[in-house]
């Protein structure tokens, strides 16, 4: 209302001619000034050096006997991937659990096929474990109109949008985004590690991560951060900025690091909310994930009351069907908001592939151990080494899938990372 007396009294001062009057420069200077003073607000300071940094940048000499994590690692998988599934634990056995043996809990929607069985407890030498995911958590809950549902998932899948058109990957998408974290399988643990089939390793990980994760009070850990494909989740900022601001939850620097501040100057700037990845102010989402197909976090924050409350308030909105949110975007905002930023580690030290998607950081400097018989055992040729290399052993030469640089959070990159792109990013230091 306000902005239309706003509008008659330019147009007003336009029918007399008043183009340079002092008020309107007045009214026009105000509005910039109010548009740099909402940027501001999102400002996140840029860290004079990098405060998240690998656990270790050399290789190490696995400590076999240290106690472990009470920790899991964790794949959902069907049976028709037997072959896709034996290739990541295949990898991971090779990196890293050969040494430091984490259980491997796999889930199924389905009865286990007896050659999925036998082929991966072949090719882990830990423990593993067949499970299931509970028929309940992969079904329409009852308030969602199924017809409607379909329908919509239809539409979607025929305008092209990845995966879209499949029922399962809806259910999946939220089954990892809520109903994971109670799935009896996992109660007895206070850590994962997810994996998925068709994944790669290209490092040896010669430390344990559940370990450091500990000791650095850490609780979510990532390789890869990239951005959305837009149209899956049109409404899904809106529907989570919504809940943030009922609940009264103060904006995080690593909040504030993916909204993009409205150049449209108040009041105008509610309008913008009508767009998509847009809160009810009309700022701005930028989209920027960590990529869930590898995560590292501890199970209790996913399961405490917050964020089961958000997931619950998702679900019921129907989005998981009526748009395809993926768990990527809402454990990522759920973790920027409700994580203290020093508790999110980017693992910029792992070589991680899945589809075509990559991280792969350069080999450090004299940190190879190359005589060590223990790893000799993973592999006993690797990429040469670069100055600023973090990686332990890394092969990764002519591979022709996309390298990607890890973070889109490019507001919390310290000036001098633009030239190290391994390096890590980040965290504001008033959290620390
Ligand atoms: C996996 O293999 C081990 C040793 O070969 C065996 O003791 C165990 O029962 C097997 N587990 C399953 C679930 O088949």
């Amino acid at each position: 209302m306000l902005h239309h007396r706003l509008l008659q009294r330019l147009q007003r001062l336009r029918r007399r001619g008043l183009q340079n009057s002092p008020i309107l420069w007045a009214v026009v200077l105000a509005a910039l000034l109010e548009v740099v003073f909402h940027g501001f607000r999102f400002r996140v300071p840029v860290p004079p050096r990098e405060l998240d940094t690998p656990f270790y940048t050399t290789c190490q000499e696995p400590d076999v006997t240290a106690p472990r994590e009470n920790a899991a690692i964790v794949m959902l998988a069907r049976n028709e991937e037997v072959e896709q599934a034996r290739r990541s634990v295949e990898s991971l056995e090779r990196h890293f659990n050969q040494w430091f043996k984490y259980p491997i809990v796999f889930l199924n929607d389905e009865p286990w096929s007896d050659e999925f069985i036998q082929t991966l407890n072949a090719t882990t030498s830990a423990e593993a474990i067949f499970d299931y995911v509970p028929k309940k958590d992969w079904l329409f809950p009852e308030w969602i109109d199924q017809e409607d549902a379909k329908a919509s998932m239809k539409a979607q899948g025929e305008s092209g949008i990845l995966y879209a058109g499949k029922e399962t990957y809806h259910h999946m998408c939220r089954f990892f985004s809520g109903y994971f974290y109670q799935v009896e399988a996992l109660k007895k643990y206070k850590w994962y590690w997810r994996l998925e089939p068709d994944v790669e390793f290209s490092c040896a990980i010669t430390y344990d991560p559940f370990r450091e994760m500990v000791r650095h009070n850490k609780i979510y850990g990532f390789t890869i951060a990239l951005f959305e494909e837009k149209r899956t989740c049109p409404s899904l900022f809106r529907k989570v900025s919504d809940w943030k601001e009922a609940e009264n939850i103060p904006s995080t620097s690593m909040w504030n690091a993916g909204v993009t501040a409205s150049w449209v100057p108040w009041p105008f700037r509610g309008h913008m909310s009508w767009f998509s990845h847009r809160d009810r102010h009309g700022d701005g989402w930028n989209t920027c994930h960590y990529w869930s197909n590898f995560e590292i976090a501890d199970l209790d924050f996913f399961r405490g009351e917050k964020y089961q409350s958000l997931f619950q308030k998702l679900d019921k909105d129907g989005g998981f069907y009526y748009e395809r949110w993926g768990d990527a975007p809402v454990h990522t905002l759920a973790v920027n908001m409700l994580a203290k930023p020093h508790q999110i580690h980017h693992f910029a030290d792992i070589g991680y592939r899945h589809d075509t998607f990559y991280q792969c950081p350069a080999n450090a400097p004299g940190g190879q151990l190359p005589e060590s018989k223990t790893l000799n055992s993973a592999k006993e040729t690797w990429a040469p080494e670069l100055e600023g290399g973090v990686g332990c052993r890394c092969e990764c030469d002519g591979r022709k899938s996309l390298n990607i640089p890890s973070y889109c959070h490019d507001k919390l990159r310290a000036p001098n990372t633009m030239r190290r792109p391994w390096s890590t990013w980040f965290l504001s230091w008033i959290y620390a």
